[in-house]
């Protein structure tokens, strides 16, 4: 269940009459447990100590209790040794009236009402295996805001079908951001009057709803209108309390969908929440999700939490801000130019989403001036940071108008804070009538016109340029003279995953540098431009990006090109989990890189927790100086040749399953005649194919037996099926693969892809019997000691971050990964150390004989005798490399960095 689930669960609970018994199992239920799990607890609930109490081990003590009796309730659960012997998250009492709650691991005690309840039910997000940030804990407001919405949305989607339409999208977005301005305006007095907006709509629309689309039309009419020009205008004189709000948000258009009973009913319910408490950095990635089909399932889970962004903007530009607030103590004219400074800061996101970056980062250099007003005795002056300096592009028309509104959000409740709620309502309306976020392709569209470059008198333009959005580029920073920086998290998506159009936009970025450009990650489009507009501008940037930018084959396609355009890496976080509120989340491993144009002595690394300070910061995002390890044909250190195995499209006869191999030795083919056909699915998992393997000698002989002529004469037919000529040509051998080698004698197979898992790749040793297939690399005639290089942590560390990874898993490359390897000359007595490693590995794994590869190398039961085999291995290898073990993977990608650098210049 996600976290909007849970909410709506929780909701319909808390509205249903009270009843002790079924409260508890509605509670658990709530929280995503099976019927069968609450079915087995009613039957028999024997972990709990305490009567009439519900326990689940790991999760929750629940009990209901006689009215008053809450708070010796709850202590009971909580003294319950029963509790920590079950390692209770949470515990729970409640008679109904009032609950008290505590989460045994974290937070201080929840005590509320019991019909308040739902507005703390993130509380126990945990329950149900979505781990929270503090700050979604404190945002239950914008889960249930999310998901009132959402039904109201899908519930107008349904009695107003033509409001779907492509061609209506876009007014039904509209309308509903000009809803969440109502709701928003209601709840905090700048409409006056308590809930203004829902109690009229309340009083004038029919009880059967058949005019409240009219009585909302009429609302929207008023905030459009001056208060001037109200009599001529001939508004209802209902109308009257509604101010003039403009902005664009109320103008054009005032079309509203028809309301059914039920979609009023929800619209009045969602006027009760209290929309003081919303968060306009959270609410607007979760209310994005309501506008978009795909995205809906999930509601507002792909949330990007405040530390993750912080992560982003702090090093960027914040931290210096703050370091030079320290620094100016009580100096007031110091502080004077810092505000000074402040107030001419651009930020720019050229994917901004629902704003979330910008929203962050506005609220920030709020906190800041109001910092400094305060040290220069000036509480509750006006902001001098313009909203129109916080610049975006986004493609969707929806987050794109929730972005604007988001940013109007934070000005209102930072003015709140800062300068008092008489001062927030003074300036906060009429709205401001320009609209700095763009609705675009931010490939496609010139950056220097959506956010030109301070101090351009005449407007710069790219000669790459697109379509201008030429409204939006004619806005005019306020402030002019300033700093400008780009940031954001633009959407990742490697080439497989990539439509049509952002194929074509990854063509116009990339193709005036490279060839190569099918090969780049969606996200590359932005590095690029982002390059290309600090040439102009020398702004810097700073993106969250999917990992796989950092590594493989990435690196010498874009880095190459970012060094072209002459910027660096000034700071860079490491891969770690992007988190967001999914319950049990897929991994998204992301990496923030923040480039600029300035030779800065004091670059800085984030890894493991940990900030490094570095003079450079290459792209695999280490501090050895390199720029990208190139693909090579032929291995560059005196190794052996890795090639990939028999390549067999288009020869299904000659591929046999273990029922075939019984037909064709029954038919009285010799068995010099089938071989084992396996690929990295084979090898890995242990499962068996076979082949045909018949030389251009046996051919005749073979062709003796039917069953052999028939299967040669359907690989003759598939192939002259096919189109490709190459493939054609081999019709003409059927009795064949594509490759045909000598394969009598022992071999290597390397896997292609292996689970990232995995602590070692599982290399493997196969026999004169075994034919291997292109799904795996194959080394014929090696010494083994070439087993036991390639069996080492120190490769697999290698092969991750010069190959790069498929989703998430090992991806090998030959001429990448292998033939780039760097190793230091080897003396005949490094090369019996290591055959005898790699002999111990292999006699290691026999003692489990028949487990699989995926059995032995499964990271939680890999076997001790194993695990020991490759440490020696690495071990050995280690002390060959530097005389010592490795500290860490990090030291070990150095080491194999300088070594490269070193072998590769002396050639
Ligand atoms: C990963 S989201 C990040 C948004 C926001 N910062 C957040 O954390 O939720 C990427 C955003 O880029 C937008 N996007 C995708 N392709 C785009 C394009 N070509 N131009 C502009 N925006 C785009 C998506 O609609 C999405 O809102």
């Amino acid at each position: 269940m996600n976290a909007v689930e849970i909410e709506e669960a929780i909701s319909s609970l808390f509205e249903k009459d009270y009843d002790p018994e079924s409260f508890k199992w509605g509670f658990l239920e709530a929280f995503g447990n099976k019927v069968t799990v609450i079915k087995r607890l009613q039957s028999s609930n024997s972990l709990s100590d305490i009567d009439g109490a519900v326990l689940l081990r790991n999760n929750i003590h629940l009990i209901t209790c006689p009215e008053g009796e809450v708070n010796s309730a709850f202590f009971k659960l909580k003294n319950s040794p029963t509790t920590s012997k079950n390692k209770v998250k949470f515990i729970l009492a409640t008679d109904g009236n009032t609950v008290e709650a505590e989460d045994l691991f974290g937070d201080a005690p929840l005590v509320c009402d019991y019909s308040d309840f739902p507005n703390h039910f993130g509380y126990f997000l945990s329950l149900a295996g979505i781990e929270t940030v503090k700050q979604i804990k404190d945002s239950s407001f914008d889960i249930r805001a999310t998901s009132r919405l959402n039904r109201l949305y899908v519930e107008l989607l349904k009695d107003n079908p033509e409001w779907g339409s492509s061609d209506n999208r876009h007014e039904m977005n509209h309308f509903m951001a000009r809803l969440i301005f109502c709701f928003f305006a209601e709840g905090t007095d700048i409409f006056r009057g308590d809930g203004l907006f829902t109690k009229i709509i309340s009083q004038m629309s029919e009880s059967d709803s058949s005019n409240t689309h009219q009585i909302i039309s009429e609302i929207f009419r008023s905030l459009n209108t001056k208060n001037a020009d109200r009599s001529s205008n001939n508004l209802s004189r209902w109308t009257e309390p509604f101010p003039y709000v403009n902005g664009g948000l109320f103008s054009g258009s005032i079309n509203v969908p028809e309301f059914s009973k039920i979609a009023r009913s929800y619209l009045l319910h969602i006027g009760s929440l209290d929309w003081t408490k919303i968060n306009p950095d959270i609410f607007g990635s979760m209310i994005q999700a309501v506008a978009d089909d795909e995205e809906r399932g999930s509601l507002g889970m792909h949330y990007t939490s405040v530390p993750n962004i912080l992560k982003v903007l702090n090093p960027l530009f914040l931290d210096d801000i703050r370091a030079k607030l320290i620094e100016a103590g009580d100096n007031s004219r110091t502080l004077l130019n810092l505000r000074k400074r402040i107030s001419k800061i651009r930020v720019f996101d050229p994917a901004c989403g629902s704003g979330n970056f910008l929203v962050i980062a506005y609220k920030q250099l709020r906190e800041i001036e109001n910092e400094i007003n305060i040290r220069r005795q000036e509480v509750g002056r006006k902001s001098d940071i313009p909203l129109t300096n916080f610049r975006g592009i986004e493609l969707r028309d929806f987050p794109a108008e929730i972005a604007r509104l988001a940013l109007i959000i934070a000005e209102y409740q930072c003015d709140l804070i800062y300068r008092g709620q008489k001062e927030a309502l003074n300036d906060f309306l009429p709205l401001d009538s320009q609209n700095w976020i763009t609705c675009g392709n931010a490939l496609n569209l010139d950056w220097l016109s959506v956010c030109p470059p301070p101090g351009s008198e005449v407007k710069i333009t790219s000669d790459d340029l697109f379509d201008t959005p030429l409204d939006q580029a004619q806005i005019d920073f306020e402030n002019e003279g300033g700093e400008t920086y780009i940031c954001g998290n633009p959407p990742f998506s490697g080439t497989r995953n990539q439509n049509e159009d952002q194929k074509n936009d990854l063509e116009k970025v990339f193709s005036k540098y490279t060839s190569k450009w099918k090969n780049v990650d969606y996200v590359g489009g932005w590095l690029i431009k982002a390059a290309e507009y600090n040439v102009v501008t020398k702004a810097p940037f700073s993106f969250v990006m999917t990992n796989s930018m950092c590594q493989g084959q990435q690196v010498p396609i874009t880095w190459a090109i970012l060094k072209r355009l002459k910027v660096k890496i000034r700071f860079a976080y490491t891969s770690f989990p992007w988190s967001n509120l999914a319950a049990n989340k897929a991994g998204v491993i992301v990496v923030i890189v923040g480039l600029d144009s300035d030779s800065h002595s004091d670059r800085f690394l984030f890894s493991e927790e940990k900030k490094f300070y570095c003079e450079n910061i290459n792209p695999y995002l280490t501090t050895h100086k390199i720029d990208s390890i190139e693909a090579s044909r032929k291995p560059l250190f005196k190794f052996t040749q890795m090639d990939y195995g028999i390549y067999y499209s288009r020869s299904a006869a000659l591929i046999l399953q273990t029922d075939e191999v019984v037909e064709l030795k029954k038919a009285g083919i010799p068995s010099k005649f089938i071989k084992k056909f396996i690929g990295s699915t084979e090898f890995i998992n242990g499962k068996s194919r076979f082949c045909l393997w018949i030389s251009d000698e046996d051919l005749e002989y073979i062709k003796s037996f039917p069953i052999i002529t028939e299967r040669l004469e359907k690989v003759r037919v598939e192939r002259l099926e096919t189109k490709d000529l190459s493939v054609k040509k081999l019709a003409s051998r059927p009795h064949q693969f594509r490759e045909w080698r000598d394969i009598e004698e022992k071999k290597m197979i390397i896997p292609i892809v292996s689970s990232e898992n995995r602590y070692y790749l599982p290399i493997g040793l196969v026999d004169e019997e075994t034919v291997i297939t292109n799904a795996a690399f194959s080394i014929y005639s090696a010494p083994i000691w070439i087993f036991s290089l390639i069996a080492t942590r120190l490769h697999l560390i290698w092969i991750t971050t010069v190959c790069g990874k498929l989703k998430t898993d090992f991806r090998y490359s030959n001429t990448l990964g292998w033939n780039t390897f760097p190793i230091p000359q080897l003396t005949e007595k490094n090369k019996s150390d290591l055959t005898t490693c790699a002999v111990n590995i292999l006699l290691a794994r026999e003692t489990h004989f028949p487990s699989t590869i995926a059995d032995l190398y499964d990271p939680e039961n890999m076997p001790q005798n194993l695990r020991d085999a490759h440490d020696k291995n690495d071990e050995v290898l280690e002390r060959i490399y530097i005389g010592r073990r490795f500290k860490n993977d990090t030291e070990r990608l150095e080491k194999l960095f300088e070594l490269y650098t070193k072998m590769t210049s002396n050639k």
